[in-house]
């Protein structure tokens, strides 16, 4: 089938549905040896959710064998489609090309500034960076090197704000491995929040507003928080959600609902609603 007849196929079967449900996870930290430990994990993801979403740190160290891992833990157990983006730790080794192709051969869509679209929503994906927040967040002045430490958190929110600017689908959710706001890193100790994401990254899903966001990371964080325009957002770290749901498996379901079809909205068009 091609991509886009795949899209219409999705798009008809989730104009037929009152919602999507969307399955967050993040920091699986998948190790050479983690074969048969995370599949048990995925055991009902199929039926309790339709997409799924790994939201960096994939992997332990970067390494094509834990990727390799974690593809046969992945194919093993889900059939339902699967966007992600990679993490700090799969950039750990300098191999994150190898990781992400071994991963998008076994079906993950990796985005990095790009967009996907699945069970008729449209995700905008990138790994984001560090940077503190609001009126704490680091500035680009002084040293060459923080200038350039402040550029990449910069270069990550205008590479998110152009995916999202992309996006036409009614329904859009943002996907990042670092944190946008700081309520979802609060849990952490104070010291290492600027390293645990960057305000920079809420900038653009104001400007392009999204109906959920999801990142990890922050592996003792909290699991929910909003941004300064009450947007959703989740932590979904393993970790945390061990944490918080011990009696779930470590991912987060979360329901979006869909708009009614177009001809029950009387005149409303389709970017009317998120
Ligand atoms: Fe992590
Ligand atoms: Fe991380």
């Amino acid at each position: 089938m091609t991509p886009s007849k795949k899209r219409a196929v999705e798009a008809e079967a989730a104009a037929g549905k009152a919602k999507v449900r969307l399955a967050g996870i993040a920091d699986l930290h998948c190790t050479k040896t983690a074969q048969g430990s995370l599949q048990p994990w995925f055991a009902h993801v199929n039926e309790r959710a339709d997409v799924l979403m790994l939201c960096g740190d994939l992997t332990d160290h970067g390494l094509p064998d834990e990727a390799r891992t974690l593809a046969k833990e992945l194919t093993a157990a889900v059939r339902i489609p699967m966007v992600g983006v990679l993490g700090n730790h799969d950039y750990e080794s300098g191999q994150q090309q190898e990781v992400e192709q071994i991963l998008c051969d076994a079906g993950v869509h990796l985005l990095d500034g790009e967009t996907f679209e699945a069970a008729g929503v449209g995700f905008a994906g990138v790994k984001g960076f560090a940077g503190g927040f609001d009126r704490r967040a680091l500035e680009p002045w002084g040293e060459e090197i923080i200038k350039h430490f402040v550029r990449e958190s910069i270069e990550e929110a205008l590479k998110l704000g152009s995916a999202l600017a992309r996006l036409q689908m009614p329904k859009r959710v943002a996907l990042l491995h670092y944190s946008p706001i700081r309520a979802t890193v609060e849990g952490e100790p104070l010291e290492i929040f600027p390293f645990l994401g960057s305000s920079r990254l809420e900038e653009p899903l104001n400007r392009y507003p999204v109906s959920a966001i999801f990142h990890g990371h922050a592996h003792h964080g909290s699991p929910e928080g909003k941004t300064s325009r009450d947007t959703p957002v989740f932590n979904v770290s393993v970790r945390l959600l061990q944490q918080r749901f011990a009696d779930q498996p470590p991912y987060r379901v979360v329901d979006l609902p869909l708009d009614p079809p177009l001809d029950s909205k009387k005149g409303q068009g389709p970017g009317d609603q998120l």
